[in-house]
């Protein structure tokens, strides 16, 4: 470059850098700001219009852009949000949102927060509070009670992530990822009661590519369930208590159904709860089947049942009984597993006359029983083999003719 008189260079060099930031902004996120859209932050006037609107902009604005949600307890009735966004929308949500403390208004819905058939979201932060526990106590007097909204569903989405999202107090399950294609969970926390009724943490189902990581999980049903079609799921670093554990199943409802295959769940600790790694399948006819399953590194604290595979559920004993379920498991490994049964019996294989389990897998499983005592395993209709250190000592069949 030419020497220049100083002011002129001064001039040039502020003009560039003037056009870079110009060129940055332009290229920058879009900000919507639910509030400058009319949701009011008073936790009482429904602010699912002005949340609505904030999703329309973003989702039509050229650029990436963003949701955001200020601090402050915002209330919405049921909300749906859909469509095809131009470009990749996140909720940036430092406040909670709050639903009906009167749990008929959203309890005959299968959600409260819905997103459906969207691409590219991201959900960064924030609490869902549903204010549940009127629900549940409707349920538990057994009075003609609502079924129950789900907190927050992506149903038929792909390239979703949840991050640092807590939910409390659902009415049913709290997060349920359904027919979906790659999602990561991740830093999420969920609270409830462990007496609440059907409150499952994260329920996924249908969906294929989905990551569950370094969330904290205490509920009233599993921590987290796997339904069917289920495939390529990975779950690890996870705090699990109160609850029912980590759950695949119920399988075998339905005579034709998608099986569940390749589930990792890795690093986790169980505290209180009723199971540990359970799989789980109606005693019913069906297409339905697991396998290629690991639960790999799992420490169990006072787990009623730390490893289980129950295949003679049902429910109220209606629509199955002396039936066998025709649920296949199989290749399932049980690996690195310490800790304390508050039963007896802390290895459980009750597996199906019909369809029996097999390539079952134990190494390095040490149980206990209330941490002193000899804890017991028990098979039916399962096959594998044992490897290092299995206690107690493994009941599985080399092979079932
Ligand atoms: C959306 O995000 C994904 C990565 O998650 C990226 O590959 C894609 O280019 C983004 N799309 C837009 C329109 O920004
Ligand atoms: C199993 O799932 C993991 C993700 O959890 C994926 O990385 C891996 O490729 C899958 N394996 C097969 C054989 O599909
Ligand atoms: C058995 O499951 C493991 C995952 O635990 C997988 O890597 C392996 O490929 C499976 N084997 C067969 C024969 O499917
Ligand atoms: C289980 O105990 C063994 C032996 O003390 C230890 O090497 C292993 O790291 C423990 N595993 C877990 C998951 O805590
Ligand atoms: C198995 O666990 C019990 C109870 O925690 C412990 O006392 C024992 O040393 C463990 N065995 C091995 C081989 O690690």
């Amino acid at each position: 470059m030419a020497i220049l008189p100083l002011p002129l260079m001064i001039i040039i060099v502020t003009l560039v850098s003037h056009t870079a930031s110009f060129a940055a902004a332009a290229a920058a996120t879009r900000t919507y700001n639910v509030v400058s859209l009319g949701a009011k932050a008073d936790g009482k006037t429904d602010s699912a219009q002005a949340f609505l609107a904030a999703w329309a902009k973003a989702c039509a604005s050229p650029k990436s852009a963003i949701v955001y949600v200020p601090q402050g307890r915002f209330f919405l009735k049921n909300v749906v949000f859909g469509g095809e966004c131009n470009n990749n929308v996140t909720f940036s949500i430092a406040g909670t949102l709050v639903a009906p403390s009167d749990y008929r208004v959203i309890g005959y819905s299968d959600n409260w927060i819905l997103f459906h058939h969207v691409n590219g979201v991201t959900i960064s932060g924030g609490i869902l509070d549903a204010q549940g526990t009127s629900l549940w106590a409707c349920k538990k007097s057994g009075e003609g009670c609502p079924g129950g909204a789900t907190s927050l569903e992506f149903s038929n989405s792909e390239n979703i992530k949840i991050m640092g999202l807590t939910s409390i107090n659902s009415q049913m399950f709290h997060i349920v990822i359904n027919c979906c294609n790659n999602v990561k969970l991740q830093g999420v926390s969920v609270s409830a009661s462990g007496n609440s009724p059907n409150t499952d943490g994260i329920h996924v189902e249908a969906s294929t590519g989905v990551t569950i990581l370094n969330s904290q999980i205490g509920t009233g049903d599993d921590c987290v369930s796997i339904g069917p079609g289920t495939t390529n799921l990975w779950i690890q670093d996870i705090a699990c208590g109160p609850g029912h554990g980590i759950s695949i199943g119920s399988l075998g409802k339905e005579l034709k159904e998608a099986g569940v295959q390749n589930v990792t769940v890795k690093t986790t600790t169980f505290t209180g709860t009723e199971n540990g790694f359970r799989i789980k399948s109606w005693g019913r006819p069906s297409s339905g089947f697991a396998r290629s399953i690991l639960f790999q590194h799992g420490i169990m604290i006072n787990v009623q049942n730390p490893i289980i595979i129950d295949q003679n559920y049902c429910p109220d004993e209606k629509n199955c009984p002396g039936q066998d379920s025709g649920v296949k498991v199989s290749n399932v490994t049980y690996q690195d597993i310490n800790g304390t049964s508050a039963t007896e019996v802390a290895v459980k294989f009750d597996c199906s006359s019909k369809s029996s389990c097999s390539n079952i897998r134990l190494q390095d499983v040490n149980l206990t029983y209330k941490n002193v005592l000899p804890a017991q395993a028990s098979c039916n209709h399962a096959s594998g083999t044992a490897s290092g250190l299995v206690q107690p000592s493994s009941c599985l069949s080399l092979r079932i003719a």
